[in-house]
């Protein structure tokens, strides 16, 4: 009798451990997305290290592809909740839809950390306690990609190919909307005009996968539109699409400066072979491994950023921003 009461005991009060979504063996479920499988960065750098920095820390992972539909991830943040998960980490498809996943959280009382895609609605991150973002300082990147362009263009004349002082580019953007390319578009170019360099858009081409596909195919078309010899410059805003942009110039013959961001290790080997002028470091590997320590604290109840070396920004976006470093022909080889 008393044994039978014991374990009746027992399961009570394992009962709303259960509930409450924890393992058997007491691991903290994350439940995770990523916005697309198919975008390199995403899938290349912030998944597998999302996937090996759980374990290290004990964390039973899921990450689920939202493939680029928000639809999709609502329904997915859904499933994560009624599984009872203990913490949500969240990879946005469509940065102004931070609000519809914040609130479900909310609702159901467990913690949210978004990542890589910040929300772009104003205050929406003050409307829960248990929400945090990881990322980076998107304008930092487009800065010192254009710093980059700006020391080269002045170092080499000929790249000025009608010599009218002016920087005939064109620009791979990404996708629209997302702070990330907004803010590189803005600051590459502005770094040329800060440096009182003349700038010329020759096109401007936006993709919401950021794909390889998309900058073949762009480039490829510029080429050989009427004003394909006027190009001086390609700016990227993420190395997926210089990729394909390097690959169009191959197969037109055609050789002209390209520029990237992440920092890729594909991207490192065309800056060795010389198809690349530069790119700027995406700390993806930092990025997974904040988003995962916050999820970790936040699944406990404890600070978000207990026993970490990161730290929070307050101004009201409660942000964890790791920084972007310029990668060149000069420093490529400590990046691998
Ligand atoms: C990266 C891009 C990536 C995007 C996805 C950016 O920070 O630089 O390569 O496609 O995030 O949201
Ligand atoms: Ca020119």
């Amino acid at each position: 009798m008393k044994k039978v009461l014991l374990t009746a005991l027992i399961i009570m009060m394992a009962l709303p451990l259960f509930a409450g979504g924890q393992q058997e063996d007491g691991a903290i479920e994350v439940g995770s997305n990523i916005y697309s499988f198919q975008d390199n960065f995403m899938n290349g750098v912030i998944k597998p290290e999302l996937e090996s920095y759980s374990e290290e820390l004990g964390l039973d992972l899921s990450i689920v592809d939202s493939e680029g539909q928000q639809a999709k991830l609502n329904d997915q943040v859904d499933v994560f909740i009624t599984k009872g998960v203990d913490v949500l980490a969240i990879n946005l498809v469509d940065p102004a839809s931070a609000g519809s996943i914040i609130e479900k959280a909310k609702k159901a009382d467990i913690p949210l950390i978004l990542f890589n895609k910040e929300a772009t609605e104003a205050g929406i991150m003050g409307t829960y306690d248990k929400v945090w973002y990881v990322g980076t300082n998107s304008a930092e990147s487009g800065i010192i990609q254009g710093e980059m362009m700006v020391a080269d263009w002045n170092a080499n004349p000929d790249w000025d190919k009608n010599g009218d002082g002016t920087v005939q580019y064109v620009l791979l953007k990404g996708e629209p909307g997302h702070p990330d390319a907004e803010a590189r578009t803005t600051y590459s170019v502005k770094a040329f005009t800060d440096a009182g360099i003349g700038v010329e858009q020759l096109a401007l081409e936006a993709d919401p996968n950021w794909s390889t596909t998309h900058g073949n195919d762009k480039t490829a078309a510029w080429l050989t539109s009427s004003f394909g010899n006027d190009i001086e410059i390609i700016i990227c805003n993420n190395d997926g699409m210089a990729f394909g942009a390097i690959n169009a110039l191959k197969a037109a013959n055609v050789v002209l400066p390209v520029y990237g961001v992440d920092a890729l290790t594909q991207a490192l080997q065309h800056i060795a072979d010389g198809e690349m002028n530069g790119t700027v470091l995406n700390d993806g590997v930092n990025q997974a491994r904040a988003t995962l320590d916050l999820a970790k604290n936040a699944a406990m109840g404890s600070d978000a950023v207990a026993g970490t070396d990161w730290v929070l920004d307050t101004d009201g976006t409660k942000a964890v921003r790791v920084p972007y470093v310029a990668v060149t022909p000069e420093n490529y080889k400590d990046f691998f």
